[in-house]
């Protein structure tokens, strides 16, 4: 999943559209959550790359948002995106930088809305991190990183429960981002992950990050033929009388 770009790296073919040959693949798992024991057993795999969380999810959490941030920045290097929820672009700049001050890996979490669009250029033009969240179409996408955004997050899920296809979305983007490798640079965070396959197809499209809810994250690894063929080689193995240390 990803794409490297930047400064200095190949343009694409003649026809300007980078393909997946040129790519320097870069997968990229955040955690969606704001439960901080659920995130500090997840960060000890060392396949989490950052972490999101929205209102919703520290509601959920019934915690300070404050120091929820905190103590997820100390666990993750990564990107934590936390969200502003000020709907007006100048209110949402003074939460932005106080979110920011609480750790260097905060990402700052604003709404697709012209307000958003807004907060998005000038917290990203003082050099902060900046996720722009909500996002449910490719014109939007394309707003958002004209805007300067380090992550558009395309919401797949809740396209799919209103009937639409979220993951065409994310190809779409993938298709509008890698026509101007040189001047759209945000990376696609694809959210609102309801399993499995969401990720699959995440990666199968070049999407450059999968934010996943803790339970998809476990159910990644699982496979019955996995659990049944472990049962067997454990089972055999036990009727051999040996030991692999100390023996
Ligand atoms: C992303 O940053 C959001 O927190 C999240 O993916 C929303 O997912 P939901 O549609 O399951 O609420």
């Amino acid at each position: 999943m990803g794409t490297e770009r930047g400064p200095g790296k190949p343009a694409g073919n003649e026809t300007g559209r980078r393909t997946g040959n040129e790519r320097k693949s870069r997968v990229k798992f955040f955690v969606d959550t704001a439960e901080v024991d659920e995130i500090r057993e997840l960060a000890a795999t060392g396949l989490v790359d950052g972490v999101t969380t929205n209102p919703s999810l520290v509601a959920k959490s019934g915690r300070d948002f404050l120091e929820v941030l905190r103590e997820i920045c100390e666990l993750v290097p990564g990107p934590v995106s936390a969200e502003v929820t000020a709907t007006e672009a100048e209110a949402m700049i003074a939460e932005g930088r106080h979110l920011a001050a609480i750790a260097p890996n905060v990402a700052i979490k604003v709404p697709l809305t012209w307000d958003g669009l807004k907060a998005c250029r000038a917290l990203s033009d003082e050099g902060t991190t900046v996720n722009v969240t909500l996002c449910f179409s490719a014109a939007q996408a394309l707003l958002a990183a004209k805007a300067g955004a380090s992550f558009v997050s395309p919401f797949v899920g809740r396209l799919d429960d209103i009937g639409q296809d979220g993951m065409k979305l994310i190809e779409d983007i993938r298709l509008i981002y890698d026509n101007y490798p040189d001047t759209l640079e945000t990376e696609i965070l694809v959210a609102s992950v309801r399993h499995p396959m969401h990720v699959v197809e995440a990666a199968r499209l070049g999407a450059d990050v999968a934010t996943v809810p803790p339970k998809v994250l476990r159910q990644l690894a699982h496979h019955p033929l996995t659990d049944k063929g472990l049962d067997a080689f454990l089972a055999d193995w036990r009727k051999t009388g040996q030991t692999i240390v100390g023996g």
